[in-house]
């Protein structure tokens, strides 16, 4: 029995409904410590004697009249921020997760108490409670992985239409996120190439993005040598996709995405150990966070145009795969020697990085899960932030602050070039010992026209995860998503 996700239904009231089974009240630490009265039902000593202190994400429940009462910590005041909220969100879900429907006001008592203000804290409650709950699997028999009835969620506090607004946006969002998480989630052997490109097809026709694909042949006349250099040793043939998201009206400026489609990795003749290869499922989640991040465009509408690209790929070792020591020529002109055929990301990159210089877009952001350097570097859930533009490397810094996906950035030191110099073509494809992450970056940006913003994410490390932890499940983690929509939205050049 597969498992398919679909988010709860979202609804806002000024006061708890009379039938949600799970009434979930948030708690501040002050207001637990204090003598004003509790919501009603709940009881500061019963509380504290079983051990509840408010602290952010600590979730009581307590049977009342045949339905559940939660008490929900939201901890310090100095310390309720949109990353807390959602964290307690999550908690929350979790927590009740085998009860229909849910009633809470986490996100007005927050702004009561001067937290992010009710419209933010909104969208953090919807993407905190519905992500937690997300699930994927092949699973043949009931198991508990099928016991999820969480379907109707009413967010208590203000019914404004900014409110309501931000909630639809928030849903939308949260729709992407799953979008995302269920394309790395689906194994390399169904999500190949082509299957992943017509997903894209329908989810285009869905959200009227206008959507272009090209097979081999095409590719071929389009002189993309990375990509059919990476794609040579696999029977799978390869794919490029190009979506358009066109607002109404004007547009203030273009942005282009970028994201790395390697459907599987198994490293091609340079091949991966065994450990090395077994979540290599994964190693599409640039191309995917751009997939969810284009799908939700319609519905948040922001100004300016924003064009996709994805090149699409397996790396395999079939009879004519692409040798150490091979040289490839990059749709731009460019030659790159293939020293390491795992280091495949880069090479697919550079032909998506040329085609979207092209269109002269005012700023090109890519995302890939190019290196383990980055991993050693920043940890499993830090992206490594890298590329040319101050202004829009900012622009990225600041859409990752209010998302609460972090980045953090890597130099481009302009003498580490001489680590990619290569004595048969214009650059090999792997640097030295050290400082992997920065040599890959180095090398994309060869791929960048001058005078383009770009900013480079490397997200090997945050774009899938072992465990589940706070609005994050095992599995695809869909990161860039919210990034990518909070940066399209506030795009200004
Ligand atoms: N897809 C991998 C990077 C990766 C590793 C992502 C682990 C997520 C988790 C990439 O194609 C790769 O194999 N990179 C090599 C580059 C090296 C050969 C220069 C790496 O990082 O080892
Ligand atoms: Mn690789
Ligand atoms: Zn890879």
């Amino acid at each position: 029995m597969t498992t398919t996700f679909s988010v709860p239904k979202f609804s806002t009231a000024r006061r708890f409904p009379a039938r949600s089974e799970v009434v979930a009240h948030g708690i501040t630490t002050a207001w637990l410590d204090g003598d004003s009265a509790l919501p009603s039902g709940l009881d500061r000593a019963d509380l504290l004697r079983l051990g509840f202190t408010a602290k952010a994400g600590q979730i009581q429940i307590v049977p009342v009249d045949g339905r559940l009462l939660a008490a929900v910590g939201l901890g310090d005041l100095e310390s309720l921020s949109n990353d807390s909220l959602r964290q307690t969100a999550a908690a929350l879900s979790r927590a009740v997760r085998g009860q229909r429907s849910l009633a809470t006001d986490l996100a007005s008592v927050v702004a009561a108490a001067a937290g992010p203000a009710e419209v933010e804290g909104v969208a953090a409650v919807v993407e905190g409670l519905s992500l937690a709950l997300y699930r994927f699997g092949y699973q043949s028999t009931e198991s508990s992985v099928h016991s999820d009835k969480l379907t109707r969620i009413v967010l208590v506090g203000s019914t404004s239409a900014n409110t309501r607004a931000a909630v639809e946006r928030a849903v939308a969002v949260t729709r992407g996120v799953t979008l995302a998480r269920d394309l790395v989630n689906e194994p390399g052997g169904s999500l190949t190439p082509p299957k992943f490109a017509n997903r894209v097809r329908r989810m285009a026709r869905d959200r009227g993005l206008t959507f272009k694909v090209m097979d081999e042949a095409a590719i071929r006349r389009a002189r993309m040598g990375g990509l059919l250099g990476v794609n040579r040793g696999s029977t799978q043939p390869p794919r490029f996709v190009e979506l358009t998201y066109t607002p109404e009206g004007r547009s203030k400026g273009t942005l282009a995405l970028v994201g790395k489609g390697l459907t599987f990795d198994a490293g091609g003749l340079s091949i991966k150990s065994g450990q090395g290869m077994m979540d290599m499922k994964m190693d599409m989640g640039g191309a995917a966070a751009v997939v969810g991040a284009m799908s939700v465009l319609p519905s948040v509408a922001p100004q300016c145009k924003v064009r996709a690209y994805l090149p699409m790929t397996d790396n395999m070792l079939g009879g004519d795969a692409t040798r150490p020591g091979d040289v490839l020529t990059i749709r731009n002109g460019k030659t790159i020697e293939v020293l390491n055929t795992d280091a495949e990301g880069r090479l697919i990159l550079a032909d998506a990085l040329s085609v979207a210089s092209e269109a002269k877009p005012d700023a090109v952001v890519d995302l890939a899960t190019l290196t383990g350097a980055c991993m050693v570097a920043l940890g499993p859930s830090i992206a490594g932030l890298m590329g040319r533009g101050d202004g829009f490397l900012q622009q990225v810094e600041a859409s990752s602050s209010r998302t609460g996906e972090r980045v953090w950035r890597l130099p481009l030191p302009d003498d580490y070039r001489c680590m990619i110099e290569s004595p048969v073509a214009d650059m090999k494809n792997i640097g030295g010992s050290y400082g992997g992450a920065i040599t890959a970056g180095l090398l994309l940006g060869e791929f960048v026209a001058e005078g383009i913003d770009w900013a480079h994410l490397d997200i090997a490390g945050p774009a899938f995860t072992d465990s589940d932890e706070a609005e994050v499940v095992r599995g695809g983690t869909g990161f860039g998503v919210r990034l990518l929509v909070d940066l399209a939205t506030s795009f200004a050049v």
